[in-house]
C-alpha cells in the first residue's frame, strides 16, 4: 500500500535508508560481523572470472558491483546486458562462475543465459528480490534483496540494495581470502542510510532542479567518470522512462568525441562530482560544456565541493557513492516526471517485470 504517498515511487525512493539498514541486519552474523552463506563465497573466490548477467537498471548495478568485487576481492569482472549476451558470448574463462541481477527474477532475457550456461555446466548466483523467483530457482545459489516489494515500474530502491549486496558480497570474499580491507562496511553503510535520509528530507531541493532545469527541454545529459559515470546511465535511465525527456549518461571524458556536438544554449547537462581523483577533470568537461551554452547542474560530494555546485551530498565512503548519488537523480526524474504530467508508476510502453526476450 502506498498510505499517505501520491506514487508508489517517491514511498520506495524513501525506503531506501530503512532498506539499507534492513539489508546490514540480514548479512550479519550473531557476533555483528557481515556473513554470506560459505559456498557463496567460495564459489566467488574460486572463479577465475565473474560474469555478471543483468538488463536495464540491474545492469547499471552490476557495473558498481564490478568495482567492488575487483577491487574489494581482487576476482576479475565482466558485465553483460543479457539480451546481447545470449547471442554474442564472449569467450568464457577457464571456470568462470555467473551473477544474474534481477529484482523481479522473471526477465526473459537474464534467464534465456541462464538456461543456456546451465547447459553448458556452469554455477550461477542470483541476486533477486524475491524468493522463490524463476532465476532464483533456476540457479545454484540466491542472494535476497530485502528491499521489499517494488511496485513503481522504475526501479529505485532495488537499485540500491543490489548495490549494497553486491558490496557484502565483495567484502565478504575479500575476508575468506584474508585481504585487508581498510574500512568497516557495516559502519559505512550505516553511514550511507544516514546520509540517504537527509537526502529524502531534502526533496524540496531536488523538486527546484527539476523545475529549474527541466520543465520545457526536449533533452538532458548526464556527465560523470568512473563511478559517478555508471550512475549517470541510470540517471538517464530514470529520467527517461518516466518523464520521456530524451536523456543521455556519458562519460565526462567521451563528450568531446562527438556527444559535445549536441550541446545547444540551455542545454540542461547534470553533472555527478563525488570522486576524488577525477573531480578536476569532470570540472574541466563542465567547463567546456558550459562554453557551449549547456545549463549545468554540479551535484558533488562534501569535501570535494566549489562554490559553483547546485548540490553538496553528505560524505560517504568512496566506493560507495553510488548509493547516494543516485537518490537525487531518482528524485529529480520523479519531479521532472511530475510537472509533465506523465503518469509517474506506469510509464506508457513498459511493464514491471519483462517476461517476454
Ligand atoms: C528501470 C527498470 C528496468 C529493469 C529491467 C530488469 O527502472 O526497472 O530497466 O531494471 O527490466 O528488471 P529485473 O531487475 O527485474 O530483471
Amino acid at each position: 500500500e502506498k498510505g499517505t504517498y501520491p506514487h508508489y515511487m517517491l514511498k520506495e525512493i524513501d525506503e531506501q535508508p530503512l532498506v539499507m539498514r534492513k539489508i546490514i541486519q540480514a548479512y550479519q552474523d550473531k557476533q555483528g560481523n557481515l556473513e554470506v552463506a560459505a559456498d557463496i563465497t567460495a564459489a566467488v573466490r574460486e572463479a577465475d572470472r565473474i560474469y555478471i548477467v543483468a538488463c536495464g537498471t540491474s545492469y547499471h548495478a552490476g557495473l558498481v558491483g564490478k568495482q567492488f568485487i575487483e577491487t574489494m576481492a581482487k576476482v576479475p569482472v565482466e558485465v553483460h546486458v543479457a539480451s546481447e549476451f545470449v547471442y554474442n558470448m564472449p569467450l568464457l574463462s577457464e571456470k568462470p562462475l555467473f551473477i544474474f541481477i534481477s529484482q523481479s527474477g522473471e526477465t526473459a532475457d537474464s534467464r534465456a543465459v541462464l538456461v543456456k550456461i546451465k547447459e553448458m555446466g556452469y554455477k550461477a548466483l542470483t541476486i533477486t528480490n524475491v524468493p522463490g523467483s524463476t532465476l532464483s530457482r533456476e540457479a545454484d545459489y540466491t542472494l535476497l534483496l530485502h528491499a521489499g516489494p517494488e511496485i513503481a515500474v522504475a526501479s529505485t530502491k532495488a537499485y540500491t540494495a543490489q548495490i549494497a549486496v553486491l558490496a557484502i558480497l565483495a567484502n565478504v570474499t575479500a575476508q575468506s581470502k584474508a585481504i585487508k580491507l581498510n574500512f568497516d562496511l557495516i559502519q559505512e553503510l550505516g553511514i550511507v542510510a544516514n546520509a540517504m535520509e537527509v537526502l529524502c528530507d531534502s526533496k524540496e531541493e531536488f523538486e527546484k532542479i527539476a523545475s529549474q532545469y527541466l520543465p520545457f527541454t526536449r533533452n538532458c545529459f548526464f556527465i560523470g567518470r568512473s563511478l559517478d559515470y555508471f550512475v549517470c546511465l541510470e540517471g538517464a535511465l530514470k529520467l527517461k522512462e518516466i518523464s520521456y525527456i530524451q536523456a543521455e549518461g556519458f562519460a565526462g571524458g567521451e563528450l568531446k568525441h562527438g556527444t559535445i556536438a549536441l550541446i545547444e544554449e540551455g542545454t540542461p547537462v547534470i553533472a555527478l562530482a563525488t570522486q576524488e581523483n577525477v573531480n578536476w577533470s569532470i570540472r574541466g568537461n563542465v567547463k567546456e560544456v558550459a562554453a557551449r551554452g549547456a545549463n549545468p547542474c554540479i551535484i558533488s560530494m562534501n569535501g570535494l565541493d566549489t562554490d559553483e555546485d547546485r548540490f553538496v551530498l553528505p560524505e560517504v565512503h568512496e566506493l560507495l557513492t553510488p548509493l547516494i548519488s543516485v537518490v537525487p537523480l531518482q528524485l529529480i526524474a520523479y519531479y521532472a516526471s511530475i510537472h509533465r504530467g506523465c503518469d509517474v508508476d506506469k510509464p506508457r510502453n513498459l511493464a514491471k517485470s519483462v517476461t517476454v526476450e
